[in-house]
């Protein structure tokens, strides 16, 4: 059985104190939730802080992206050693804004997997196609390659502490979700490619979907056998609405 994972990516939104404030908000609201991994992203300058807000809680705390790196002249960048230490336990790592506003590509997030996982952080890799890909039918064969790439040189054990996000870049902050059979489909690619490299180690790799998940899709969503959890952007800034994806109907 594979535990679901409903996490929060906040983007660029949310001062310190407002962090603070919405964190405290979701803590009475989603602090008895035990068989779901809660993780929420912040941005860098709040995660020490949330952090401290959720110790001890199963409420875990996510970098948006992190530099390869350890230490040493990289001006700008942040290392996993260095989320690490501020209770980090989580990097979103390949996300599609990376990918187009910031020149990531797949080697670049293929470094930040292996760093990441050295320094015992759990990383989210992000994959997902265009609309433009899409309606050339290449879904596939990008999601393929992102996968291949992303994760090259990583072994079966190193995929045990490693999370997949499917995110068709069509359905990010368009409203547009892709439908349960679109998403069950690509997932259950994802974990058919996972198991020809990975063997039985597939079966345990948890696989979210992210895209537009609000409140009124996420029970549907979950009802997949490939759809391991939400990777969730709009939502997860309305304490309420992400409390409800939490708590989706089981
Ligand atoms: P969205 O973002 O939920 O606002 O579509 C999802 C994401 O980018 O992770």
């Amino acid at each position: 059985m594979r535990k679901a994972v409903i996490a929060g990516n906040w983007k660029m939104n949310k001062t310190v104190s407002e962090s603070v404030e919405l964190i405290s908000d979701l803590k009475s609201l989603i602090a008895d939730v035990i068989d779901v991994e809660i993780v929420v992203a912040p941005p860098f300058l709040a995660i020490y802080h949330v952090a401290q807000e959720v110790k001890g809680l199963n409420i875990h705390v996510s970098a948006q992206d992190v530099f390869w790196e350890e230490e040493g002249a990289y001006t700008g960048a942040v290392s996993s050693k260095m989320l690490s230490d501020v209770g980090c336990e989580y990097v979103i790592i390949g996300h599609s804004e990376r990918r187009q506003y910031f020149g990531e590509t797949d080697e670049t997030v293929n470094k930040k997997i292996q760093s990441s996982l050295q320094h015992g952080l759990t990383p989210i890799f992000c994959v997902g196609e265009t609309l433009q890909q899409r309606e050339a039918g290449e879904t596939f064969s990008i999601i393929e390659t992102q996968v291949r790439r992303g994760l090259s040189g990583l072994s079966a054990s190193d995929m045990e502490d490693v999370i997949i996000a499917y995110e068709p870049v069509w359905a990010i902050g368009t409203g547009r979700t892709a439908t349960g059979e679109q998403a069950e489909e690509v997932h259950s690619f994802i974990r058919k490619l996972l198991k020809e490299i990975y063997k039985d180690t597939a079966d345990s790799i948890r696989i979210l979907y992210g895209g537009s998940v609000k409140p009124d899709n996420i029970d549907g969503l979950m009802t997949k056998p490939n759809i391991d959890g939400a990777l969730v952007g709009g939502a997860s800034l309305k304490a309420d609405d992400f409390a409800r994806i939490v708590k989706y109907q089981r």
